[in-house]
């Protein structure tokens, strides 16, 4: 395992649509430990593979007292509500913005076995998993800010995805 540098903009990786993974290989095995360890050296909740220069449709999320989730090829199903929420992100460092997340998603995806699974998830947990999967699209928070105003900088204890 191995802790990678973060992508951070204006690089083009993170503007790129990242591709579907065909099948778990000793490559995306790496590329996953490599994920979680990283994930966890910066004390995020969340991380997508091409904030590590890799552009496959990975995440994996670190909540805090919860297990690793590793989700390959995850897609939001569905969403439902809407709430204002700060965000941060690894590769938008110093910055916090306000924008609109849903209440609550329906994700499914595979875990690193590629078993296929469905999660549910509001609050912090749905966040994250919008905002990563937006990583995998190109998309970043900052897209959703009314105006680049919205924009605060970061005190240092705050979360980042
Ligand atoms: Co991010």
């Amino acid at each position: 395992m191995a802790i990678l540098s973060i992508r951070v903009l204006p690089e083009p990786i993170l503007r790129q649509k990242s591709k579907r993974v065909r099948v778990i290989d000793g490559s995306i095995q790496r590329l996953i430990s490599n994920m979680i360890e990283t994930m966890h050296s910066t004390g995020g909740v969340g991380l997508a593979a091409p904030q590590l220069g890799t552009p496959l449709r990975v995440i994996v999320i670190g909540m805090p007292e919860q297990e690793d989730v590793v989700l390959i090829n995850p897609e939001v199903v569905r969403r439902s509500g809407e709430r204002l929420v700060d965000e941060g992100c690894l590769s938008v460092p110093g910055y916090i913005g306000e924008i609109k997340r849903a209440e609550i998603v329906r994700v499914k995806g595979r875990d690193q076995n590629w078993k296929e699974v469905r999660i549910k998830a509001n609050e912090l947990l749905a966040q994250v998993l919008e905002h990563e999967i937006d990583h995998l699209n190109g998309v970043l928070y900052i897209d959703y800010l009314e105006s680049m105003d919205k924009l605060r900088k970061i005190e240092p204890e705050e979360v980042q995805l």
